[in-house]
């Protein structure tokens, strides 16, 4: 990597103001909000034990969901101090701000090893605007600037970007952590030069947030086994009838065009020969989002190309499980994104937990290199209680998305050059 990492810094009685994700997901229990998946947070502990010994004083700076410029107090950090102390087994200090007087007076009497934790820094509105003047007030916090909030480097605000801009502006220095480094080294550097066959499961609802990621892997993989509502939009591109699937009627050009493209790249791009299809039936409620809460009945694998009009694909089949299952015993690199089907309905998690099972088989048995890109196919995973058995798992959603579709992440790109 041509960033400077927190091995390449002296932080040694300095203030280290580090940007880390710990956008958890949290839940209202007895009027408490209480932290689901810890994960994020769990990540961050090398870099901050590494900080610790070195004698840095750590300044942490998050956000929390999407307040928009608003105290939320659902959305405060406050929980997440107490189970980041928890974690570490150190004390970790709570601060209900971000920047300003008070917050600067507090982070010039910390001493070696002292760690705090600032408030949602999205409970400013300057934050999502990149203000120049709210990222110098920021970086008055800051001798040195790490960034391991990975998950958050695509977006370029105050707190990922800006104020790096700002401490370089002073002549200090901005490193990755080590939780950043490892994550551009798996979803970046090994994916340079994957050990062959190199395989690629696609999933997900879209084929218009995944194209430029295929459009990029097509260049890179071997093979390529497409699943979700995704393939829908595939088969209509192949003159073949999808029923009420979910599909993008307006990207069946883009679908053929990367078909055509795979044939010309002899990469080998397999969709679903059978599904799982139900019959939607409304149920006359609206979900949380305003939507109409559709009831899925009569769930059957359909073997013929042809959705019946009155059904919903909402999974692989078992046939194409075990044909993909062939495919990921071979690989000796995986890369995975997004789900087979509506994984979250247990009646159509099996497509999902069968790629799941395959990728963890490639791993142990076969010393395959399994890279999972985030999001949904984590969820998956963790699910299925396999999270350990892989090879690496991003922490980022949107970010590991757009990195891998070649996009230089704006959090990254602010840091110092080695
Ligand atoms: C995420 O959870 O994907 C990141 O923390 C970024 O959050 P955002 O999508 O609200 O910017
Ligand atoms: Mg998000």
């Amino acid at each position: 990597m041509g960033k400077l990492t927190v091995n390449d810094l002296d932080v040694r009685d300095r203030r280290v103001l580090m940007r880390v994700d710990y956008n958890v997901p949290m839940e209202e229990k007895d009027g408490q909000m209480v932290i689901n998946d810890a994960t994020r947070i769990k990540e961050t502990l090398p870099t901050l034990r590494l900080l610790v010994k070195n004698g840095a004083k750590i300044i942490l700076m998050a956000h929390l969901g999407r307040p928009d410029g608003k105290r939320e107090p659902s959305m405060s950090l406050r929980p997440v101090a107490a189970k980041l102390s928890e974690m570490l087994g150190a004390p970790v200090a709570f601060l209900d701000e971000t920047c300003g007087e008070r917050v600067e007076n507090y982070v010039n009497s910390m001493k070696p090893g002292d760690i705090v934790l600032l408030e949602n820094v999205r409970f400013y509105g300057e934050e999502e605007d990149n203000q120049a003047e709210f990222s110098e007030k920021l970086s008055r916090l800051a001798d040195v600037y790490v960034n391991d909030a990975f998950g958050a480097a695509h977006r370029a605000h105050a707190s990922t970007a800006g104020v790096a801009q700002a401490v370089t502006k002073r002549g200090g220095k901005c490193a990755a952590g080590l939780l950043m480094e490892r994550e551009l080294r798996f979803l970046g550097d090994e994916l340079e030069n994957p050990a062959r066959p190199f395989v690629v499961i696609l999933g997900g609802a879209k084929v218009s947030d995944k194209i430029k990621v295929i459009d990029r892997l097509l260049e890179k993989a071997n093979t390529i086994l497409i699943g979700g509502a995704m393939a829908y939009t595939f088969k209509l591109a192949m003159g073949l009838q999808v029923g009420k699937s979910l599909v993008e009627p307006d990207k069946v050009d883009v679908a053929r065009a990367a078909l055509e493209k795979a044939k010309s790249k002899g990469v080998k791009f397999l969709l679903p020969t059978d599904n799982v299809i139900a019959n939607p039936v409304a149920t006359g409620k609206l979900n949380k989002k305003g939507k109409p809460v559709m009831e899925m009945q009569n769930p059957r694998v359909n073997t013929a190309p042809n959705i019946p009009a009155e059904d919903e694909g909402v999974d692989i089949g078992p046939a194409t499980a075990a044909a993909y299952r062939e495919e990921l015993v071979k690989a000796k690199t995986i890369l995975w994104n997004g789900p087979m089907g509506i994984f979250e309905d247990p009646r159509f998690a099996e497509g999902t937990n069968a790629v799941a099972k395959a990728v963890v088989e490639a791993t142990q048995k076969h010393g395959a290199k399994s890279i999972i890109g985030g999001g949904d196919s984590v969820k998956a995973l963790n699910k299925a209680g396999l999270g350990d058995k892989v090879t690496f798992m991003s922490t980022g959603g949107g970010a590991s998305l757009e990195f891998l579709e070649g996009s230089e992440l704006p959090g990254v790109a602010a840091l110092s050059n080695k």
